[in-house]
């Protein structure tokens, strides 16, 4: 069985219909209804490695497609952040050894851990990889980065922290250009942040708040300066269990400049400015949900077009039993969690909203698509994240509809047949793709006798909303239209685009506006996703021009470059870069 799901490339038509024909086979055998266990019993170990795949949910059409961009990306991307010169940039730890992505002859990297010192490590632990042509261009990192943080700034430029060992209180920079490489700021920090969750603010500055020992948050200091000392968060040592399932705490900026914190189980909403906690929301029961527990959380898309009825919702989903990382020492890999939560933080008396998955998921990411809705890939059924403490990879993404109610939400899509486990991570592209990369539950880069070789393919999904017989009518924006001096808070903001084949009503229309994420562990830090508000629309020859309301302040969009989007009918546009700015 094994073969079907692992070594063949199937068309994708064929592979539905194994799909199906054994998703009969099992319903026979008396499984539970709608999942599909192919068990792989060829392990190195001789475990059962079940790939988890649910039969394709047809109904609602074309329900995706994969493709692989790439053989061998050098590096395994550990850590994933797609950058407003149209590349990716992934980095992974030098605590796994050498990659496959070598530096530059006589550029090699002192490693300062090794015995006896000073032996030189000449593996690029990071790359700039071209996700159109699979280029790879090899980084040097100097220091670790191992379970580290990052976000961008108002320029664009990536701002990265912690780590681990001598990374651990380090800020590095990389700007979005096709010649730079990283800069690194030692000693930054006042607290070591592993495991550390970094947000953008209103005033473009960052928070990194918790990581392992670090029950407190700072603001990251500019290049060469060094924090004295951070601002305690008492949740964060509250929540810390014996497993500490409060590591990359799931940390949202709410529309009103409020900082959403959620820990373990707990969560606060607190003033960033003075650390002041303004509320505590009911537990959230059921297991844990930061890491090791790794379940996903996002805020939902603000839409804008409420004007001043916005409310912003916070949704969690996933996760592990508490005691999954202490069992997975001894071989027990619990059944992930299946249920998702959803909160709107600031609302007097809030009570979390309950829905389930089809199936559990650890180690999963959710990205916010174009359209507003959600796509949920990668990770497990089993087990939690850590090496090797997961079993039974979901092969299927999971496309959650906002607007749907509840019990019908989940949509199977078409599944990859490549496991991600642990270390892996996906980024929504420009053109509303998604880039599927890493995964490493391995304590080195190890493609032989071991359960889950190391990963370095890179993979595309492509979401429904992109079928073959949608892409005749897709929309584009007319790039030389898009202003050069961006977006202002406020204001309105005029392009054009064209939609062949198809008259388009005001309507049909939805504008949307991406903050993109950095990605690593099962959290995308940063992401976020408006609806902006049409202010006018008008069709001129063969093409229209589009008016919309920028958001109104930077604590609903803070200032940097987002991904644009027009959407016909649901139909997004591939994405112009855009600066919004004061
Ligand atoms: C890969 O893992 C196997 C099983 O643990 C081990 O025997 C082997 O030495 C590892 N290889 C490398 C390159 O680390």
């Amino acid at each position: 069985m094994r073969g079907i799901f692992s070594d063949l490339t199937m068309a994708p038509l064929l592979r539905v219909a194994v799909l199906v024909a054994l998703a009969a086979v099992c319903a026979v055998q008396g499984q539970q209804p709608g999942l599909l266990r192919v068990p792989d019993r060829s392990a190195p170990t001789g475990a059962f490695l079940d790939r988890v795949v649910l039969p394709v949910d047809n109904a609602g059409g074309f329900a995706g497609w994969w493709t692989v961009v790439s053989e061998n990306s050098g590096v395994s991307a550990m850590h994933l952040a797609i950058m407003r010169h149209g590349k990716a940039v992934m980095f992974d730890t030098t605590t796994t050894g050498p990659s496959l992505s070598m530096l530059p002859a006589g550029n090699c990297r002192p490693d300062p851990r090794s015995v006896p010192p000073g032996a030189m490590d000449c593996s690029a632990h990071a790359v700039e990889f071209d996700y159109n042509t699979g280029a790879v261009r090899p980084l040097k990192i100097l220091t670790d980065t191992w379970c580290s943080s990052g976000a961008f700034d108002p320029e664009g430029m990536l701002v990265q922290t912690g780590g681990y060992f001598e990374g651990v209180k380090v800020v590095r920079h990389l700007s979005p250009q096709i010649t730079s490489d990283w800069r690194e700021f030692p000693n930054s920090l006042a607290d070591g942040r592993w495991y550390g969750t970094q947000q953008v603010l209103p005033d473009g500055r960052f928070i990194v708040v918790g990581g392992r020992r670090a029950f407190s948050y700072e603001f990251v200091p500019v290049a060469g300066q060094s924090n004295a000392q951070a601002t305690p968060i008492p949740l964060l040592r509250d929540t810390t269990d014996d497993v500490e399932n409060n590591l990359y705490p799931f940390v949202h900026l709410l529309p009103d400049g409020t900082i959403f914190l959620f820990a373990n189980d707990r969560s606060i909403v607190f003033n960033p400015q003075n650390g002041q906690v303004l509320r505590e929301l009911p537990k959230l029961h059921g297991g844990a949900r930061n890491y090791p527990a790794s379940g996903m959380s996002a805020l939902l898309p603000l839409d804008l077009r409420r004007g001043e009825r916005l409310s912003a919702e916070v949704i969690i989903c996933g996760g592990a039993p508490k005691e999954a990382f202490k069992v997975g020492e001894i071989n027990r890999f619990p059944p992930a969690l299946r249920d998702c939560a959803r909160i709107n933080p600031s609302k007097p008396g809030a009570r979390w909203s309950m829905d389930q998955m089809p199936v559990g998921r650890v180690m999963s990411d959710m990205l916010i698509l174009p359209t507003g809705d959600l796509l949920m890939i990668n990770g497990a059924a089993q087990g939690c994240s850590g090496w090797a403490f997961a079993r039974q990879p979901v092969l299927t993404p999971f496309l959650y509809t906002l607007r749907k109610p509840r019990g019908q939400r989940f949509r199977a899509l078409a599944a990859s047949n490549i496991p991600r486990m642990y270390h892996a991570s996906s980024a929504l592209l420009p053109d509303a793709t998604v880039l599927v990369a890493g995964g490493n539950t391995n304590s080195a880069y190890n493609f032989s006798g071991v359960d889950f070789p190391t990963e370095v393919r890179v993979e595309r999904f492509t979401p429904p909303y992109l079928a073959p017989e949608l892409l005749a009518t897709r929309p584009e924006i007319d790039v030389a239209s898009v202003p050069a001096n961006g977006m202002k808070f406020g204001a309105k903001f005029a392009f054009r685009f064209s939609a062949p084949g198809q008259p388009v009503a005001e309507p049909d229309l939805k504008v949307t506006m991406y903050a993109p994420p950095f990605t690593t562990h099962g959290y995308s830090m940063n992401q976020r996703l408006l609806v902006l508000q049409v202010t006018a629309f008008k069709p001129e020859g063969q093409r229209y021009k589009i008016t919309v309301h920028a958001p109104l302040n930077p604590a609903l969009a803070p200032p940097g470059y987002y991904m644009v989007f027009v959407l016909v009918k649901g139909v997004p546009s591939k994405a112009a870069w855009v600066k919004i700015h004061h």
